[in-house]
């Protein structure tokens, strides 16, 4: 196992009705002028939005907000909100939504502090302060409320970058299971798919004997291939709702990711995909996964055979991938480029903005380095 330090300061408050406690989250943490920031209407027709504001009322705390983030959240909308910080005084970013809202509330607490172009941060320069952050979260799926890190697309270029420091780690999340029963199955399933990942992402590693994080891991998968079934079938079940986003928020603090190199190399691939088709994130990952798993086999194969036995209960790396493909099919995700709205034409484009986009040098390095031609033949496979 590798050294590490692992810092995570959020406090997790979690059940039903626990979205009364905002305002009294926020006071806690010190802020007293608040924007609520949130995506494109479900948090408002649920009502969730309404009783937000009522609980910050009660603690007497001042808010303005800003809806309208939209899936794979974009540079403009984060420039507008870092001008509203500026001119209302704001000291504290209230993100109620999913990963989305979450990573867009993140780009302003850093960008609001900050002379130059926000965009700095998304191409390398590391972020050292920014306003607090807590969360409301609707959507079981990216972990952006228990980890410091964020996505955003520049819209000049439409460029999907990733970003990560301590300071964005937000200082408490709300975490209600209800609130995702309103979830439609496919983002439900989007939701899943995201969180395997990043389980997944973990669990193909480079460094050995790291046992204690591979079973967290392996039993964090095992929940999920087993509520998220459940889910699809019922979207009223709290306690599958309840373990799966736990499970979500666990995948992705990095408890079960410290001590030991780890991939991303699907979610790189995959980000190239919902820049230019602007699919969901998820979705992207249930078409991206399966192919880079098969790419990636022959550079260490017991590992896949590892999780294809303890996880699938199949005996060979293939019947493990394939185990993984089909599940993910069954709860309702795409398995190819086309059903993204993408095409095989489109696969120099998404190699060249992959590997040279915005800076990169013609590598993407994971679990295994892969070059422009591997890249290629990773889009090819999933045609
Ligand atoms: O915008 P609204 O109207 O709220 O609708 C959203 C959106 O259409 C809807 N939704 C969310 N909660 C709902 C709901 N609909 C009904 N009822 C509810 N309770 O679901 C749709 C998707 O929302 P979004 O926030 O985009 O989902 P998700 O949480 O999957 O976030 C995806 C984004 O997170 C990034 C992804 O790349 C993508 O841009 N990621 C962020 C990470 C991080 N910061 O750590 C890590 C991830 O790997 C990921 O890359
Ligand atoms: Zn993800």
């Amino acid at each position: 196992m590798d050294n590490f330090t692992f810092f995570s300061p959020t406090k997790f408050v979690f059940g039903k009705e626990t979205e009364k406690e905002a305002g009294n989250l926020v006071k806690e943490f010190g802020g007293s002028r608040v924007l609520i920031h949130y995506g494109g209407g479900s948090a408002v027709r649920s009502g969730l939005i309404d009783r937000v504001k009522y609980s910050l009322d009660r603690s007497g705390i001042f808010h303005i907000e800003l809806g309208g983030v939209k899936p794979n959240p974009r540079s403009g909308l984060v420039y507008e909100g870092i001008r509203l910080c500026r001119e209302n005084d704001i000291d504290f970013i209230l993100a109620v939504g999913g990963g989305s809202a979450i990573d867009s509330s993140k780009a302003i607490a850093a960008g609001a502090l900050y002379d130059g172009d926000f965009w700095d941060f998304y191409s390398g320069k590391p972020i050292t302060r920014a306003l607090s952050v807590g969360t409301v979260l609707t959507i079981a799926a990216a972990g952006s409320e228990g980890s410091g890190d964020s996505v955003i697309t520049k819209e000049e270029g439409m460029y999907k970058r990733g970003t990560g420091s301590e300071a964005l780690r937000p200082k408490f999340s709300i975490l209600n299971p209800e609130l995702t029963t309103t979830l439609p199955a496919f983002q439900t399933a989007c939701g899943i798919t995201d969180i395997m990942a990043h389980l997944y992402e973990r669990y193909l590693t480079n460094t050995r004997d790291v046992e204690v994080t591979d079973r967290l891991i392996e039993a964090l998968l095992i929940t999920m291939k087993n509520e998220g079934p459940k889910v699809i079938k019922d979207p009223s079940d709290y306690q599958a709702r309840a373990n799966i986003m736990w499970a979500g928020t666990m995948a992705h603090t990095n408890s079960c990711g410290v001590g030991r190199s780890q991939d991303w190399n699907s979610h790189n691939i995959e980000h190239e995909l919902s820049a230019l088709y602007d699919c969901a994130h998820g979705a992207g990952l249930a078409v991206t996964m399966p192919a880079v798993f098969k790419y990636e086999l022959h550079h260490d194969k017991e590992r896949f055979e590892q999780v294809a036995r303890r996880v699938w209960g199949v005996d060979s790396a293939e019947e493990g991938i394939e185990a993984f493909r089909s599940f993910l099919i069954s709860i309702g995700m795409p398995s190819n480029l086309e059903e993204l709205g993408g095409s095989v034409e489109d696969i120099p484009e998404l190699v060249k903005n992959l590997c040279y986009g915005d800076g990169r040098t013609g590598t993407i390095t994971g679990f295994v380095t892969l070059d422009e031609e591997d890249c290629k033949r990773i889009y090819q496979m999933m045609v």
